[in-house]
This record gives structure tokens, sequence and C-alpha cells, in this order.
């Protein structure tokens, strides 16, 4: 049968990796799929100085990404770029050359995703979005397929490698932040501006996409509460191991009586829930069903090989649905809010907290704080201090009770006016049900 080609936007890491293995597995492919897939253009900035795969040779190369796009031949443009700009611009022209796309672009998809699956549908094209979220796990075929029959009622996920590496390295060597953060970006596992990592934006954009898959909501950035781990510190990790806790950027998207609650923040869960002995850079999902209750999935979230077999199996399902006839599409986004999954505010949910104060030592600082929590109807439920000898600088914790997220707010804002304190008091919800 007459192969299906492709021309890949994009030589960097994620490029790189699905060349490597559209070369090295290319007759695994083609027994798979009956035909061969065939690259046969690039681009890239620099395309004429990129190192091909000599397999894949004669290839051609192209710094115009608009010359791919038109090119009659290329059936498959793989948008392997990244940011909203030229890859949207790159998305857009390849709908209108009616050519089906693969990305690995979560922050386009995440910021413009359901309008171009309106603009892919109109023009009878596949877009196909794999490698956007968790790397190597097929999370999306198994929201989009393999769950499919089931209602999501709850989705729990570490979507940030980098974040997962540096809170499990300052878990296990007790060491501050900045210094797990340099060795990281030495590593290679943490950009030169760490900041998309760190404070969120990057594993936000992930679970907008998980959220949209699994609950059929349009869901927008904005819709998720978000808070980096920039203020996680060795001691809170010794405070939470005393609580059988640990620590990580946890992604939730979670079904409530009053809507659907999604979010990005440090949390304790407990140190013997599955997502806990998620260490170094690794991703999981966790999705909980009415009908099939637990599943989870595991794997390296990022990486050129693991995301190049995203990649790779995207532009198979693809070329078979272009040789097969395309079936009539149907958006994996909703396009309007259905009401019964609306998102609502993070400050209607409840649960219990952790409180970590560092103040200036003086006595009555325990009385005064419990009285503000008391005042916002908090009920306290434990006091734990580790040994120090820092009176200057003292740290200790509060954990309360369950409670809205709003008093929490309230008591943290009021207890931040109080003059021992040394910094606002740092509030982590307990995942305790996890
Ligand atoms: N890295 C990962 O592990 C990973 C995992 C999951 C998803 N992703 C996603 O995959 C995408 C690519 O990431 P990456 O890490 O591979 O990025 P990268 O290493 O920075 O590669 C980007 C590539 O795009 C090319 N490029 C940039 N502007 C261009 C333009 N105007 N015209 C043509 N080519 C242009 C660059 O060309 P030059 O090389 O010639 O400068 C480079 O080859 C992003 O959406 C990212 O979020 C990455």
């Amino acid at each position: 049968m007459e192969e299906v080609n492709v021309g890949i936007v994009g030589l960097g890491n994620v490029g790189g990796g699905a060349l490597a293995i559209l070369a090295e597995n290319a007759d695994q492919i083609a027994l798979k799929l009956g035909y061969r897939l065939r690259v046969v253009a690039v681009c890239s900035r620099t395309a004429h100085s990129k190192k091909i795969p000599a397999a894949l040779e004669p290839v051609f190369r192209t710094t115009d990404w608009r010359e791919l796009v038109a090119r009659p031949d290329v059936h498959i443009v793989a948008e392997l770029v990244g940011g909203t700009g030229v890859a949207g611009e790159i998305v857009e022209a390849a709908i209108e050359h009616r050519k089906s796309v693969v990305t690995a672009n979560k922050e386009l998809m995440a910021a413009c995703g359901p309008e171009l699956w309106d603009r892919a549908i109109r023009s009878g094209i596949n877009l196909a979005m794999e490698a956007s979220v968790c790397g190597g796990i097929p999370i999306h075929a198994v929201l989009r397929e393999g769950i499919s029959g089931d209602r999501v009622v709850a989705l729990y996920g570490i979507l940030n490698g980098t974040c997962n590496y540096i809170l499990t390295e300052i878990e296990k060597r007790g060491v501050p932040l900045v210094e797990v953060l340099a060795e990281a970006q030495r590593l290679g596992y943490a950009e030169a501006d760490p900041s998309a990592d760190l404070d969120g934006p990057d594993a936000r954009s992930k679970l907008v996409l998980l959220a949209a898959l699994a609950f059929g909501e349009k869901i927008t950035p904005s819709d998720v509460f978000m808070e980096g781990i920039r203020r996680i510190t060795p001691l809170d990790f010794q405070y939470a191991r005393a609580l059988n806790h640990t620590i990580r950027l946890i992604c939730g998207a979670r079904q409530t009586a009053d809507g659907l609650i999604l979010f990005v923040r440090p949390a304790l869960i407990p140190s013997s829930t599955i997502l806990a002995g998620v260490q170094g850079p690794y991703n999981a999902v966790w999705v909980k069903g009415q009908f099939g209750e637990d599943t989870f999935y595991y794997g390296w979230g990022a990486g050129a090989l693991p995301t190049g077999v995203a990649v790779v199996s995207d532009l198979m399902r693809v070329a078979r649905e272009i040789r097969s006839g395309s079936p009539a599409r149907v958006s994996p986004f909703a396009h309007e809010r259905l009401g019964e999954y609306q998102p609502v505010s993070i400050t209607l949910q409840r649960r219990a907290y952790y409180l970590r104060f560092r103040v200036e030592d003086r006595p009555g600082i325990i009385a005064k704080l419990a009285g503000i929590l008391a005042s916002k109807n908090i009920s306290l439920e434990a006091v734990l201090q580790e040994p120090c000898n820092t009176k200057h600088d003292l740290p200790f914790v509060i954990t309360v009770e369950p409670t809205s997220e709003q008093s929490i707010r309230d008591a943290v804002e009021e207890m931040s006016r109080l003059d021992f304190l040394l910094e606002t008091p740092l509030a982590l919800p307990m995942e305790t049900g996890l």
C-alpha cells in the first residue's frame, strides 16, 4: 500500500527524538501499519545544519515552515516548535491546507484547543496531541478511548517532572530548593528560566487539557487555581514526615456538589498513597471513575525519546485514519460550558490544612494564632515543633481540621499582620483522601 508522508517542523528535543524513532523503528512501524511512514520534509530555523538520521534521507530541508506546509507530498504536519506564536500559525496553515496535524504543544492546545479543533473538524482533518501532556504516558488515549465509558469524578496528577525532581531531592537530601534547582539546571531537568515549571503554568496547561478530556467541559487556564513550589523548604518535609505525609506539586480536577474544582499547588499527601511513590522527574495520573473506580498511569513526563514515542504513535494513528478514509471527527473538547462540571472557585473546597510559621519567639504566640483560627471557626488539630535553637527565627506547624479554603485565607491574612511573624504563614492543603 502507498506510504503516508510526514513533514516535521521543529527539530529540537522532541523533533530529534521523533526522527530517531522513525528511522530506527521504521520496519516495525511499517509492519504494524501495513505501509511506510516516510519523512519527506523537515523544517527548523537551522534546518540545513541539523543532523538527520541517514536512513531517512533524502529529506527536503527548509527554514521556512510555510514551504513545508504547502508541499503537496506532505500528508501530515508535525508541529514540534512550541509556544503560541509561530506554532499557532503553523497549525492554522496546516488546517487551511487540509493536512492533519500532530502536535506536542500543551501551551497552544490549552489556550486555543477548542477553536483549533473546530477548524480542524470543518476542514475534515485530524488534530492529534498525545505528546502535549505527560510525554511518554498515553493519557490522552486513555481518556479519549480507554476509559471513555466511565464517568470521571476526579483526576489527580504529578504533571511537572522538574518540580517533582526538585521536591523529591529536597525530601531525600534535606537541601534547599535553590541548590537543587541549580543542579537540575546543570543536569538539563530545568530550564535557565525555571518559572514556567516552578510557578505552575506548565502543569496548569497540562491540567487544562486533561480536565477538558476527562470531563468534556470547556476549561481555560484561568479556571485553575495555581501556586508554585518556591516556598517549600527541607523543614516542611521534616514536618510532613512527622505527620506521615510528603509534599508534591499536585494537579487536581475534582467534581463536587458545587462544580469542578481545579488546582495546581503543593499539597501534603499521605506517604502511603501511590502518588507519594512517584519520585524524580517521573509523571503520574490517577483517575477516579464512578464505575471503574481507580486507574493509575505512570511514566516519563518528558524527554526526547518518551515524547518522541507519543509523537510517532500519533503519526501512526493519523496515518491509519488517512488510509482508511477519515471518519467524522469529534472534538475531544467541549465548546461551551456544560453546567454540571462548571469550574468553581477553590475557595469553596473543604480540606484539612498545614500551616507553617516562622516567628520571633515570645510568650503567647500560640494563643494569639489559636484565637484567630477560632474566630474563623477553624478547629486546631495539632501543634508540632521540631527541636530548634534559633529563637529569633523559630519555625513550627499547626494543622487544622477540615475547613474551607476561604476561612484559611481569611485567617492567614489576619495572621500576616502580627508583628512576631517573619513571613506570611505557608498554608498547604492536606489531601488525606488520596
Ligand atoms: N522537551 C520535552 O521533553 C517535551 C515534552 C513534552 C512536550 N514538549 C513540547 O514539545 C514542543 C517542542 O519542545 P522541544 O523541547 O523539542 O523544543 P526545542 O528543543 O526548543 O525545539 C524547538 C524547535 O523548533 C524550531 N523553531 C523555533 N522557531 C521556529 C520557526 N520560526 N520556524 C521553524 N522552526 C522553529 C527550533 O529550531 P532551531 O533548532 O533551528 O533553532 C527547534 O528545532 C513544545 O511544545 C514543548 O512544550 C516537549
